[in-house]
């Protein structure tokens, strides 16, 4: 069975947790997307594991990790998750597949990120300054791109990165009054990387299919959230890549119809780090609350993540555009202690009422909630084992949540541990 983990709300739902549990039964684990700007937590007994770009799968010893071909590889960033995961016992040696043809994030993107950023003051995005946009735009851009494969061979590469450089240092210089970067140091650097990542570097689409034909089963780890996605997000509030399930079969080169089930991930409330509407946030003492007994802070970048309450408009609409088949649904153990609980099942814009998610954030920014109100519960829930250890209040929340989005949660998050989750199916 191939299964696809995609985070529903703006990114940070807990999908390394939930891919981790799921990489016990998975032959590979696969990121289709994004760069070093995700940050996917698992964490094992007393251990816990910040995952940048390896999958969430490479914390188990005989799970096959591949990173395909739509992410946008930070080598340095790389290098390092791989030597602190090799410190802690775990090697990744001989089953690290990275493609050939994905794309690498280098010291100008992340300038370039911040560059901007800070050029664009109150208007800026909130990026996590990882590069990401500026690499995703040279790809697209071809030009200046530079690809795995470029680190066979050298000498072809230092060509190319004479042109970059000389083009991007005019570029920062004109713009932003910046200091030219380093030939020398990056093509150094550049060396460095070569010599660590060339011997994982391979044709991940053909692997993937003699993998599927051979009935291995494959594990799709999504990155960021669907409101997050290029296209179908909160524009320009995004990322820089179709962060949504629909990333998959081009991120990859497996089609979608190869994937028998797709699980969205979500919190019980909603977060959102950044720039950007957000209907349901609860930007006071109910936010701060779940920000401090939910541990609200980036895994990434360590700033203090918006929350809010749940929001079923937006996460149906991501069930809807992302084929997705059931939930996991996290964090429910966050919410013991608030007296109220609110759904979000409808919004109104210009005095008429929508349970369609309007992506247009001119439209979203209209947007004013409306709420179903339901009682909370006082009982810490983390020793919860099974559906009906939970105290009644959450069980009804589930309920009504599983109504509202039309999608069965088979998953509930009951604290950060992998043992902290509740199967309901088998
Ligand atoms: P991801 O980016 O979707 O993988 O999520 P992150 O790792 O960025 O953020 C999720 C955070 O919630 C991490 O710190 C997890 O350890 C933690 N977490 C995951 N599931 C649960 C849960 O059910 N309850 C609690 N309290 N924490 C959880
Ligand atoms: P995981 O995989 C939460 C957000 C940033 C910013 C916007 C653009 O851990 O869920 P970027 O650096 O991608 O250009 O930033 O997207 N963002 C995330 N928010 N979780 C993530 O990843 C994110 N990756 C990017 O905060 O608002
Ligand atoms: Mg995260």
């Amino acid at each position: 069975m191939n299964i696809c983990v995609v985070g529903l709300q703006w990114g940070d739902e807990g999908k390394g947790k939930i891919v981790d549990i799921l990489a016990e039964n998975s032959d590979i684990v696969v990121r289709y997307g994004g760069g070093s700007n995700a940050g996917h937590t698992v964490v094992i007994g007393d251990e816990r594991f910040a995952l940048h770009l390896l999958p969430s799968g490479s914390v188990r010893p005989n799970v096959v990790c591949v990173i395909a071909n739509a992410v946008v590889v930070d080598p340095e960033v790389l290098i390092q998750e791989i030597d602190g995961l090799a410190l802690r016992g775990i090697s990744l040696d001989g089953r690290l597949f990275i493609s050939e043809n994905a794309h690498v994030v280098l010291d100008y993107h992340k300038r370039e990120d911040q560059l901007r950023e800070e050029s664009l003051g109150k208007q800026k995005i909130g990026t996590t300054i990882r590069g990401i946009g500026p690499c995703y735009a040279d790809k697209v851009g071809r030009s200046y791109a530079i690809r795995m494969s470029d680190f066979r061979n050298l000498d072809q590469l230092n060509e190319k990165l004479r042109t970059i450089l000389e083009y991007k240092n005019k570029l920062f210089s004109a713009l932003y009054g910046a200091q030219p970067m380093s030939l020398d140091v990056i093509a150094a650097n550049c060396k460095t990387y070569a010599q660590r990542l060339v011997p994982f570097v391979t044709d991940t689409t053909e692997l993937l299919h003699e993998a599927i034909g051979a009935g291995k089963s494959v594990l799709f780890e999504g990155a960021q959230g669907s409101l997050l996605d290029l296209d179908h997000g909160t524009f320009p509030y995004v990322t820089s890549s179709n962060s949504s399930s629909l990333g998959l079969p081009s991120g990859c080169g497996v089609p979608a119809r190869m994937v028998d089930k797709y699980i969205g991930v979500v919190k019980a409330y909603t977060t959102r780090v950044g720039a950007g509407p957000f209907p349901t946030e609860q930007d006071n003492e109910t936010g701060q609350y779940i920000r401090e007994r939910g541990h609200e802070y980036g895994t990434t970048t360590g700033r203090p993540r918006r929350c809010g309450w749940f929001d079923a408009v937006a996460a149906a609409y991501s069930i809807k555009i992302g084929s997705v088949d059931s939930v996991a649904l996290l964090h429910l153990d966050t919410l013991t202690g608030l007296k109220e609980l609110n759904i979000c099942k409808a919004y109104e814009i210009d005095g008429k009422q929508t349970t369609f998610f309007p992506a247009n954030i001119d439209r979203l920014a209209k947007a004013r909630p409306i709420y179903e109100r339901l009682p909370g519960w006082q009982e810490e829930l983390g020793e919860a084992k099974t559906f009906e250890d939970l105290p009644v209040a959450a069980r009804s929340y589930l309920r009504r949540i599983e109504q509202v989005i039309g999608k069965p949660v088979e998953m509930i998050g009951v604290g950060p541990r992998r043992t902290q989750t509740i199967m309901k199916e088998d």
